[in-house]
C-alpha cells in the first residue's frame, strides 16, 4: 500500500513501463478503459488480486473481470462457444464483458472468479488499457477503480479522489468516451446493461434483460454507484435546495446533454454525479433520460444511485 498520494502519469510509453514495472511486481495500477477506469492487477497471482481487494474495500465474494488482449488469449482462459465467438467477433475489442465456462488450466487465482465455474473476461479498446496489457504479457483483473459503494471513475481525479493512497500509480489519459461499465453478457443473458446496448447485441443474437441468482455482485446491489447525498429520479424541475442534473430539455445546475443525446449523457453521467456530491446542495435530482438504447444503462445506474 503507498504511503502517500498516488503518483499521476500522463499516458506515454514511459508511463507503461512504470505501469507494467509495477505490475510485474505484484502491484496496483489504475488505468483507463473505454467505459472506466479499472485498478489493475495480475490475474495469476493470488496476493496481487488480493491488493485489489483489500485497496477497494470489496467484499471477496465478488468476481472480477479479466481483460486480454484479444480472442485467442480468451480462449487460453475460457470456453467459448459459437454465441460467445460471434458476440466476440462483433463486438470486441469493446466494453462487452462475456462471462464464460473457465478452463482448467486457465491458471487465474481463485480470487478473481470467486470460486465461480465462470470468469468474465473483456478485450478492451482502450489505447492505455491495451498498452499494458502488451507491456505486462499477462492477464490483467481490473474492476472499477474506486472504492467499494462508490461512483466509478471517469477521470484520473475521480480515481485520485476515490481510492487517496490505496493506489500507487495512475496512468491518465483523460475522460473515458463511454462513461458507464460495459455491457456483461452470460449466455443470452445481459447481467448488466452497457454501452453495447440490447439493440445492438439484437443484431447478432436474440439477448433478453435479466439477472443471475448465485452472484451477489457490487454492480447488482442498489446502493453500489450511490453517491454520498439523498438522489431524487425523474425530476423536471428543482425542489428546494437540490442540485438538477439535467437532460435535453430540463436544464438544471450541470446537464447531461442539452442536445438529449443518451451516449454524450453517459459519458457524462458520473462525472456529473461526483460533481453533485461534491457541491454545496445537500440533495441531487436527476431529469427524466428516455429508455432505449444506451439509457437503459443510464437508468441501471441512476436507480442505483437513488436506492
Ligand atoms: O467496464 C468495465 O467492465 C470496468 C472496466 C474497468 O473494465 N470494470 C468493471 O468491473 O466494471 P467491476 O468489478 O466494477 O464489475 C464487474 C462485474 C461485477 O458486477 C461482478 O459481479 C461481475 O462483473 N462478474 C464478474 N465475474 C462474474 C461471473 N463469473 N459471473 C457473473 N458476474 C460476474
Ligand atoms: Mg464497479
Amino acid at each position: 500500500m503507498a504511503a502517500q498520494a498516488p503518483e499521476i502519469l500522463g499516458f506515454d510509453q514511459d508511463a507503461v513501463a512504470r505501469a507494467a514495472a509495477a505490475i510485474a511486481r505484484g502491484g496496483i495500477v489504475a488505468v483507463p478503459t473505454e467505459t472506466v477506469y479499472g485498478l489493475a492487477a495480475d490475474a495469476r497471482v493470488p496476493e496481487a488480486v488480493a491488493r485489489i481487494y483489500a485497496a477497494k474495500g470489496r467484499p471477496s465474494f465478488n468476481p472480477l473481470i479479466v481483460h486480454v488482449l484479444d480472442v485467442a488469449a480468451a480462449g487460453r482462459l475460457a470456453v467459448l462457444d459459437e454465441d460467445a465467438r460471434m458476440l466476440a467477433a462483433r463486438f470486441w475489442p469493446g466494453p462487452l464483458t462475456l462471462v464464460l465456462p473457465l478452463r482448467g488450466d486457465a491458471g487465474l487465482a481463485g480470487a478473481v472468479t470467486a470460486g465461480l465455474g465462470t470468469v468474465a473476461i473483456r478485450v478492451p479498446a482502450h489505447r492505455a488499457m491495451r498498452a499494458l496489457l502488451t507491456a505486462s504479457g499477462v492477464p490483467l483483473a481490473a474492476p472499477s477503480a474506486n472504492a467499494s459503494n462508490h461512483i466509478s471513475p471517469t477521470r484520473a481525479a475521480h480515481v485520485a479522489g476515490s481510492m487517496g493512497n490505496r493506489v500507487p500509480l495512475i496512468l491518465d489519459d483523460g475522460a473515458c468516451a463511454a462513461g458507464v461499465e460495459s455491457t456483461i453478457v452470460a449466455g443470452r443473458t445481459i447481467l448488466r446493461p452497457g454501452p453495447v446496448t440490447q439493440e445492438m447485441l439484437a443484431a447478432v443474437l436474440p439477448v433478453a434483460p435479466g439477472r443471475t441468482a448465485h452472484v451477489s455482485a457490487p454492480g447488482q446491489l442498489a446502493h453500489h454507484y450511490a453517491p454520498r447525498k439523498p438522489v431524487r429520479l425523474d425530476a423536471v424541475e428543482r425542489d428546494g435546495d437540490e442540485w438538477l442534473i439535467g437532460f435535453g430539455a430540463v436544464a438544471g445546475d450541470d446537464n447531461l446533454s442539452a442536445a438529449g443525446d443518451p451516449v454524450e449523457a453517459a459519458a457524462r453521467l458520473f462525472d456529473a454525479l461526483h460533481r453533485a456530491d461534491a457541491s454545496d446542495r445537500v440533495r441531487i435530482a436527476v431529469a427524466p433520460v428516455p429508455a432505449g438504447g444506451m439509457g437503459a444503462a443510464i437508468n441501471d445506474r441512476l436507480r442505483r444511485a437513488a436506492g
